[in-house]
Formats: C-alpha cells, sequence, structure tokens
C-alpha cells in the first residue's frame, strides 16, 4: 500500500494573468481551485497512473472541508486528522510564458493532541511493504526534526520512506544514521545546490550534481532523484547515474511537476517496474503533468505517449 503525507495541506488557487507586475493591480482569469498540499498531488499521480494509494494529512476549518470534498472528487482515498485551526489557501499565478508566482500561507498550528494523533496513525500504516511518501513543508507547531523522526519511525517498522522536502526539515532527516534516513528523496536543483552550500552557476556540471547526489547515498538513501524543470532529471543509486534530458511539451502549469515525479516514481517501485523504467516514468509522468492547468495531473495516455519519446542514458 502507498501512503502519502501532507502535513501541511492547503487549497490551491490558480489564476492565469497575460504577465503578472508587481506592486499593481493584477486581475485574474479562470481561477481554478483545487485540493493542494503535494502529498494529495502525489496521489492524484498515482491514481492517474492506474494506482491507488491513501493520502493522509490534516484538515481544519471550512477551508479544511473544502480540501476533503475536493480529494474525494479526484477519486482519491483520504485520511486526514481533524484540526482545530484553518487550512490554509495557497495562491498559484501563471502567466502567458507559463512562469509561476507562488503567495503561499503558513498553514494552520497544529496542537500537541493532534500530532499525537497523526503519529498513531502513521505508526498504524508503517507497515513492512508499505512505502511513505512525506512531501512539503511542516506547520507551524511541530519541530523542524519532524520528518527525521517520522522516517525513522517508520523505517524501524519495515515501511519505505520517500521524502520530499527542503531547507532544515530535510537536512535533519538526512542525518539520521543509515537504517533511519528516507529510502528515496527528490531534491530539485536549487535544493540539492542549497543542501551542500553550492552557488548555482556555469560551472555546476551534471557530473558535479552526481558527485553530490552520491553524497547522499553515503548517508544511506537509496536513490537521489534531482529534478530539474525543463532540463530533465539525473537518477543516481548504488548502481550507477542517470540523465534524462527534460521533454519537451507545451508547458501549461508547472505546478506540481515535482510531487508527479513523486508520485511516478513510487507507482513504480510499488509495482516493482526495474529502475530504468522507473525513471523514464518518472520524467513522462512529470512532463505530462506540466501539460495540464494547476496541479491536474495528465491522462494516462499523455504518459505512455511522451514515455515513447523518454530517452534515459546511463552516465556512470
Ligand atoms: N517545462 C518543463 N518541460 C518539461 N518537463 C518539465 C518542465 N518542468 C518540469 N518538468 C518535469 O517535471 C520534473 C520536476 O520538475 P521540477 O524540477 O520543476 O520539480 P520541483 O521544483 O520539485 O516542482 P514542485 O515542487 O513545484 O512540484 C522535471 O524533472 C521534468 O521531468
Ligand atoms: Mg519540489
Amino acid at each position: 500500500m502507498i501512503i502519502t503525507v501532507t502535513l501541511n495541506p492547503a487549497i490551491d488557487k490558480t489564476g492565469y494573468v497575460d504577465a503578472i507586475r508587481p506592486r499593481s493591480l493584477n486581475r485574474l482569469r479562470n481561477v481554478q481551485i483545487d485540493a493542494g498540499g503535494k502529498g494529495v498531488n502525489v496521489s492524484a499521480m498515482i491514481r492517474a497512473l492506474g494506482g491507488e494509494s491513501i493520502a493522509v494529512g490534516f484538515a481544519g476549518g471550512g477551508a479544511g472541508e473544502e480540501l476533503l470534498s475536493r480529494i474525494a472528487q479526484k477519486g482519491l482515498r483520504a485520511d486526514f486528522v481533524r484540526i482545530a485551526a484553518v487550512t490554509r489557501t495557497n495562491l498559484k499565478v501563471v502567466d502567458n510564458d507559463g512562469a509561476l508566482t507562488e503567495l503561499n500561507e503558513p498553514g494552520p498550528a497544529i496542537q500537541a493532541t493532534e500530532w499525537r494523533e497523526m503519529e498513531n496513525k502513521l505508526s498504524g500504516y508503517g507497515v513492512q511493504g508499505n512505502i511513505v511518501a512525506l512531501s512539503g513543508s511542516l506547520p507551524a507547531g511541530v519541530g523542524a526534526d519532524t520528518y527525521k523522526r517520522l522516517s525513522a519511525l517508520l523505517r524501524r517498522v519495515g515501511a519505505a520512506v520517500f521524502l520530499d522536502a527542503d531547507g532544515e526539515a530535510f537536512k535533519l532527516a538526512l542525518e539520521n544514521g543509515p537504517d533511519a534516513v528516507p529510502d528515496y528523496v527528490k531534491p530539485n536543483r536549487f535544493e540539492l545546490l542549497q543542501y551542500f552550500d553550492v552557488a548555482d552557476d556555469d560551472s555546476v556540471s551534471d557530473a558535479k550534481l552526481a558527485d553530490l547526489c552520491r553524497s547522499l547515498l553515503d548517508k544511506g538513501v537509496k536513490l537521489v532523484a534531482l529534478s530539474m524543470g525543463g532540463d530533465g532529471a539525473i537518477f543516481v543509486n548504488k548502481n550507477g547515474v542517470w540523465r534524462a534530458p527534460g521533454l519537451s511539451v507545451q508547458a501549461r502549469s508547472t505546478v506540481g511537476a515535482g510531487d508527479g515525479m513523486t508520485g511516478a516514481l513510487v507507482y513504480g517501485f510499488a509495482n516493482a517496474l526495474t529502475d530504468e523504467q522507473c525513471f523514464a516514468l518518472a520524467l513522462a509522468a512529470s512532463a505530462g503533468a506540466c501539460t495540464t492547468e494547476g496541479t491536474n495531473p495528465p491522462k494516462r495516455a499523455l504518459v505512455d505517449e511522451l514515455l515513447e519519446q523518454t530517452r534515459i542514458e546511463r552516465i556512470a
């Protein structure tokens, strides 16, 4: 079973403008409201590919009810902890070039009893053979070491852990010893370079990026999927390094492309695809996710079409 966890979910509002102008009035058109939250996006991709998952998270207030009803409308199974505070609403603005501006709320604070309920739920799901994908920012009221602790808890009971997080939460989760670190991580280029405190300039070659990914393997991580937007991805595990150039698609919204990649990888692992099949699916699915509005996943048929165009080269 696949469990996706969104500790700081949101109602996502995506609006479109010709060009975004800071410090002035921007009138949005085609405003689309969506169940947001990275784990929810991961679950949506898994479903689009033909798989099943349970989306876990926190929901509160009217926005929380809206979130749960939209998750249900997507045909996703959910098992959320109800909280006293109100779920946040995040605003995404896409301009005619497909470029994205995001205005994200911090989100509600989680109370101690609500957190205990979440930990109990996740302990229950953390059984041998399950894959638990932890995605996104942490809510207020929980420590920066939350993913570190959850990863240790889930691995101890035999679940595989996929982490897509950044900053301190990501850093701490990797300082956990080889038996407790996440099994799989999916930083984007910015997040990886930030982790290693490396400036992003032209000297950062694919070989250099692969080296940085390899040093995460030394910590006990089994796979690093490094996503690089339209430039594709690099996949590093103990067997080698693979480079997949980005697919050429008509991008409508790149929101959640990384979550689409996570969803495809988890789906691939759960269905025992080979490494290269998983990587190709991740690339095709995430590129497909860019062609839809908001965070909507692509149709499986489009993913299959893009799979035909996906080229993955082993570079080490
Ligand atoms: N413009 C694009 N054209 C083609 N593929 C894209 C494009 N943008 C993203 N992708 C695909 O989606 C993958 C993930 O994108 P990206 O690196 O932007 O993730 P991310 O920054 O983690 O996104 P998010 O956190 O918003 O979900 C890329 O590796 C690539 O396969
Ligand atoms: Mg991301």
